[in-house]
């Protein structure tokens, strides 16, 4: 049964990831006024695959709290692409030094490290004008929403959210006197941010009760900490070949994780208690959250299996 599951799941995602592929390639069809390299280190990174969670998440919730799907369209673009970029960025020499990414040499491999720095910010001001079209497209009623979710989003990936866990990551290398909760003000910025604000800007765009939207942020939050200790497991566990980056890579940079921390095993269970967490919020909403079950389960089995 649990291994059925999976399968559909994981068939699930593979086919809404194609659709999220489309949508993101008709954010392309327009004229740039840039040199070419710029736009094609953009389009190597954000269309070198991906699971594109975050976007597939965010229509998923938009469509699970009764909305239309079709308003988040662009946001959900704008996130991915938020994300490619602080991957281009994390990628970096300055910063986690890797080779790797989506099964691809990383941008500043093929590009140089200033091209690099510069798809990353491309990308994220695209990111931006995309998500600011997207807002300007849904109808009139539904404006003040959409305006939300994208201050929802904004802030998330920026220095109360993903820049400020990036920042605490950089600097835990150095640090002598590491602990928990500092481990958890890493994960909860660095990477439940956003992952959190992609359901909670899907539920906003919908506009969901507010009730909703605070068990949608604890579920947010939790499988987003579930997802970066199942990402540290896996750098130890998993091998290049199937994460299509390095394994080996947080020993590497003298990072600390649960696994660091607690050892593998002990991170094994932070994962299960977070996605037990994470399921039992989704018990007090009044929709069939069966989808967010599923991708809860899918997110952890990878470092459980
Ligand atoms: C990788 O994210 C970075 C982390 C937050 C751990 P994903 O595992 O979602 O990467 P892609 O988008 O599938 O490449
Ligand atoms: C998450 O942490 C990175 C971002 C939030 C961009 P990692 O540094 O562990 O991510 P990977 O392992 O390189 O994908
Ligand atoms: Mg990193
Ligand atoms: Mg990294
Ligand atoms: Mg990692």
């Amino acid at each position: 049964m649990k291994g059925k599951m999976m399968t559909d799941i994981k068939e699930q995602l593979k086919s809404m990831a194609e659709t999220v592929e489309g949508e993101l390639t008709e954010c392309f069809e327009r004229p740039f006024d840039a040199p070419d390299i710029i736009i094609s280190a953009m389009k190597y990174s954000l269309f070198a695959g991906g699971k594109r969670l975050r976007p597939i998440l965010m229509k998923e919730t938009c469509k699970m709290m009764g909305g239309c799907p079709d308003d988040a369209t662009k946001m959900a673009c704008a996130i991915e692409m938020i994300h490619t970029y602080s991957l281009i960025h994390d990628d970096l020499p300055a910063m986690d030094d890797d080779e790797l990414r989506r099964g691809k040499p990383t941008n500043h491999m093929v590009y140089g490290e200033n091209i690099a720095v510069l798809a990353g910010d491309a990308l994220l001001n695209f990111a931006t004008e995309i998500g600011l079209e997207g807002i300007a497209e849904v109808p009139k009623e539904k404006t003040a929403a959409a305006i939300k979710a994208m201050t929802i989003l904004m802030t998330a990936s920026g220095v109360n959210g993903m820049i400020g866990g990036q920042t605490g990551d950089l600097l835990c290398e150095e640090d002598q006197e590491i602990n928990e909760e500092k481990i958890r003000y890493i994960h909860a910025h660095k990477t439940a941010a956003l992952l959190t604000a992609a359901i909670v800007c899907g539920a906003t765009i919908a506009q969901a009760s507010e009730s909703d939207i605070a068990a949608l942020t604890e579920y947010g939050l939790d499988i987003g900490m579930a997802f970066q200790i199942a990402d540290d497991i896996l750098d130890v566990t998993s091998s290049t070949k199937v994460l299509g980056k390095p394994v080996g890579s947080d020993v590497k940079n003298h990072k600390s994780t649960f696994v660091s921390l607690y050892g593998l095993v002990s991170a094994q269970e932070k994962v299960r208690e977070f996605r037990d967490h994470a399921l039992a919020a989704l018990k007090t909403l009044p929709v069939d959250t069966q989808f967010l079950t599923d991708i809860a389960n899918y997110i952890c089995n990878r470092a459980l299996d």
